[in-house]
């Protein structure tokens, strides 16, 4: 379909397998086969060190590097409407994943000839005409919510010679209309799992998204849909990807959301305030970030050399916590306002991890029902969060 150049497919396979990577060879034909940057936008955006986005156009020299380099590029910034009053952007909303990303969790979609797969987020069509061309367009549905991002890649997959089944909507709610699907892959990041992927997979199918919290950090979950309904399955990796649209974290900093003059209740905890903000991969922030909805964490350390932090959480919604920790002692003081006592919930997960035997974050996984998410350790009978 392309000849491959030096900054062509063939020379971005090249740079997956750099690293010491065996490549499936059937996914390694499609990379080779599909041209990415005939599925990039004449304007991409690049990161600027202030936080905002910077269009690249074209006939800049990085537009063609990028398209064959192991890196996202992003797409489109606020939702088409670049906020910046010269033409910047704020947030990154549609973008080409970085291709070992896409590599990985094709591979983990575990695709065989004939399965039918359901997309969700269609963007620049890239990852729809892998699939399509490993599996056949007609096996291929993928949906996007943004009208003007499916349009384009609707048009790019048919430039390319791909027709899978195209779709505008919400990708939520899946695309009833070709279910049952064999496999569901989102290329959009889920706080909540929706019923719907799970519903709309055979039971024996899998459902690979990218997952997780603001707290949590993003992993790569890989489900199987059982005969009962649900979906259970573990983390399987980090996987960072933007949000659907509807479960975006909200806008700027910590500080838009705690008023350090409002009245705070005080108190006092045993327990180390700085296990809130333990390793993002680690046991107890897993617990912790399931049971503790819509939590954010950080810590500030003094810089006396004393050894003392403060973490503070707040949840972006009128509650935030501050502990104080203090080298040695036994007793933290602790401080709280809003309707939710943010710390006693931390504090009530971790109890829970710890009555479990504090393990690590591998022994967790999780099941999708239709009405809640569950974390269950080692086995899914036995729910812990
Ligand atoms: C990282 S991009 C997907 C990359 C894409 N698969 C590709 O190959 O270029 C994520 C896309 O998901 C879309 N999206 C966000 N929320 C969605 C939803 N609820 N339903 C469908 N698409 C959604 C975004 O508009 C964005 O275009």
């Amino acid at each position: 379909m392309t000849t491959p150049t030096e900054s062509g497919p063939a020379a971005l396979v090249g740079l997956l397998r750099a690293d010491g990577l065996s490549i499936d060879p059937q996914w390694e034909a499609a990379f080779v086969a599909v041209p990415r940057h005939a599925f990039l936008p004449d304007v991409v955006w690049e990161n600027d060190a202030d936080g905002w986005l910077s269009p690249v156009g074209r006939e800049d020299s990085r537009w063609r590097s990028w398209a064959y380099s192991d890196v996202p590029i992003v797409t489109q910034v606020d939702d088409g409407e670049p906020e910046g009053a010269d033409g910047r952007g704020r947030l990154a909303t549609s973008s080409a994943s970085q291709p070992l990303m896409v590599l990985t969790m094709l591979e983990a979609l575990e695709v065989y000839g004939g399965a039918r797969v359901l997309e969700i987020g269609t963007a620049t069509g890239f990852n729809a005409a892998l699939l399509s061309e490993r599996l056949g367009a007609e096996h291929v549905t993928t949906i996007e919510i943004d009208a003007a991002l499916a349009e384009q890649g609707r048009a790019n997959l048919h430039r390319v010679g791909f027709s899978p089944s195209t779709v505008v909507g919400d990708g939520t709610k899946g695309v009833a209309a070709g279910a049952p699907y064999d496999r569901v892959l989102a290329t959009v990041a889920a706080k909540t799992v929706p019923y719907a992927w799970v519903e709309q997979t055979r039971p024996g199918g899998l459902i690979v998204a990218p997952w997780g919290n603001d707290y949590l950090g993003h992993r790569l979950l890989r489900l199987v849909v059982g005969a009962d309904g649900t979906a259970s399955g573990w983390v399987i990796g980090p996987a960072a990807f933007m949000w659907l649209r509807d479960q975006r974290s909200y806008r700027g900093t910590w500080r838009d959301h705690i008023d350090f003059d409002a009245p705070m209740t005080e108190a006092t905890t045993t327990t180390d305030p700085r296990i809130a903000v333990a390793a993002e991969d680690s046991g107890v922030r897993f617990v912790v970030g399931f049971a503790v909805a819509d939590l954010y964490a950080m810590s500030f350390t003094a810089k006396d050399g004393s050894g003392e932090s403060t973490v503070w959480l707040y949840d972006a919604r009128g509650s935030w916590a501050a502990v104080d920790f203090v080298p040695g002692a036994r007793e933290y003081a602790m401080s709280h306002h809003g309707p939710r006592n943010l710390w006693a919930e931390v504090e009530h997960a971790v109890g829970a991890w710890e009555a479990a035997g504090r393990p690590d974050r591998e022994r967790f996984g999780v099941t999708v029902t239709p009405t809640e998410q569950q974390v269950w350790l080692d086995e899914p009978d036995n729910v812990v969060a």
